[in-house]
């Protein structure tokens, strides 16, 4: 095997290919502050008395070029909310994917509606028109397309299908800030759209959240949805609440830092972008390893970058090529979220209440029910993106690349 002495990865005894940290951003400075001043100026710090989180919701719905936008406490209470506003009842089948966060299947669960796992598209790591399909069953109310890694799923053949069986189409744009599809941000496709504003999106207020529609009616129902159904418009019986809702309201200091987030978005978007677009360009071709695929018509925001090895190419498992990049500089993590949601023990001892039934119940979940996304979580490897990423840490990044995947093969090569 001959490989240079400069080209040997740091496990075989080589030096390093990054020896300094990857660049991050200051996530919070003046400008939030100044809002948060602001805020705590009103005397209240409750959502229909002050501005801020009114504000947020006037600007947030303008950037996302939807009618409207309603705050909330996290993405988990936006999709909850958005549940309760299009109705989803005991009984009901939603169907969402297998990879994602919890924070998509919870509100299912809580309507005590059930939860049908599609599988994924196992290069954009995305459910399909395709795979949603093979779900649908008479009981079928909703999907929920969650837009993984800040990549649209394929929202006109989704869109189509649901229109073309009467099903609610709701998204879940936790991770896909910024995200475009066919021009349009995420979230305009469904119903409603739903967004996350934790301390790990691209945008963030600690905890919060946000559904945008383009429907009046829905609007006012996700509002009482957030608000314990009551209605405070003028001359409403406030407290006449008409559905089951929770209270999910924003505070004015979420609203406020969001303000200051917000304005922040499309530099951060941005800079993602074309780092990413740099990495792609740079490792695309490397033996053994598959890279994310963008959807037809997307511009992908970047949460993270996932890679997917092929052992009997590359030579390494999933954990062993993420080894060699740590020795390298560069970490990466495996198997993201390590199993699908349906293993999980609720699903697979449908432990969700203590003493009772959930509609669930009746549902068994197989530990193979979707087997790409099985597939994606043994081989996949996972890159965390800043937007503050630097040239210096593309090249460091690019070159751990090539330096292990190339000593890998060639192993493997010798191997036979
Ligand atoms: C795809 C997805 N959906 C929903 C959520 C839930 O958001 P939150 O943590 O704000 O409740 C997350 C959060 O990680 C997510 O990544």
């Amino acid at each position: 095997m001959t490989i240079s002495t400069e080209d040997l990865p740091a496990f075989a005894g080589g030096k390093p290919a990054k020896t300094t940290p990857f660049a991050k951003e200051k996530r919070y400075g003046d400008a939030e502050l100044q809002q948060l001043k602001e805020a705590l100026d009103q005397g209240t710090l409750f959502y229909a008395q002050g501005k801020k989180v009114k504000t947020l919701e006037e600007q947030f719905a303008k950037h996302h070029g939807a009618k409207h936008a309603i705050a909330c406490t996290s993405g988990t209470a936006a999709i909850h909310s958005a549940m309760m506003a299009v109705g989803i009842s005991p009984g009901d089948e939603v169907i969402v994917p297998p990879i994602t966060d919890m924070g998509s299947i919870v509100p299912v669960l809580f309507q005590g509606a059930i939860p049908v796992f599609a599988d994924l598209d196992p290069k954009s790591y995305v459910m399909t028109a395709q795979t949603i399909e093979k779900c649908i069953t008479p009981k079928t109310r909703a999907v929920l397309a969650v837009h993984l890694w800040g990549n649209a799923c394929d929202l006109g053949a989704i869109k189509k299908l649901c229109d073309d069986r009467k099903l609610t189409l709701l998204e879940d744009c936790a991770q896909a800030f910024g995200c475009k599809y066919d021009g349009k941000c995420v979230g305009n496709f469904g119903a409603v759209g739903c967004y996350s504003y934790n301390e790990f999106k691209h945008i963030s207020t600690g905890d919060g959240g946000m559904t945008i529609t383009n429907d009046d009616d829905l609007a006012k129902k996700l509002r009482l949805a957030t608000d314990k159904c009551y209605d405070r418009s003028p001359n409403a019986k406030m407290r006449q609440a008409t559905f089951l809702a929770a209270n999910y309201r924003m505070t004015e200091l979420q609203g406020a830092v969001g303000i200051a987030q917000l304005a922040k978005l499309d530099s951060i978007v941005e800079r993602r972008q074309k780092w990413c677009a740099k990495l792609t360009e740079q490792i695309t071709g490397l033996p053994g390893i598959t890279l994310p695929k963008v959807t037809d018509k997307c511009d992908p925001s970047w949460w993270f970058y996932m890679v997917r090895v092929e052992p009997e190419v590359l030579g390494a498992t999933a954990d062993e090529f993420v080894q060699a990049m740590h020795k390298e500089g560069v970490p990466m993590g495996a198997h993201y979220i390590g199993e699908p949601i349906y293993a999980y023990p609720l699903f697979q001892h449908h432990s969700a209440f203590d003493h009772a039934e959930h509609p669930f119940n009746a549902r068994v979940y197989k530990k193979a029910d979707c087997p790409e996304a099985e597939k994606i979580l043994q081989t996949c490897c996972m890159l965390s993106i800043n937007e503050a990423y630097t040239d210096d840490d593309l090249e460091g990044t690019v070159r751990a690349f090539n330096k292990v995947v190339n000593y890998l093969h060639q192993k493997r090569g010798l191997k036979g």
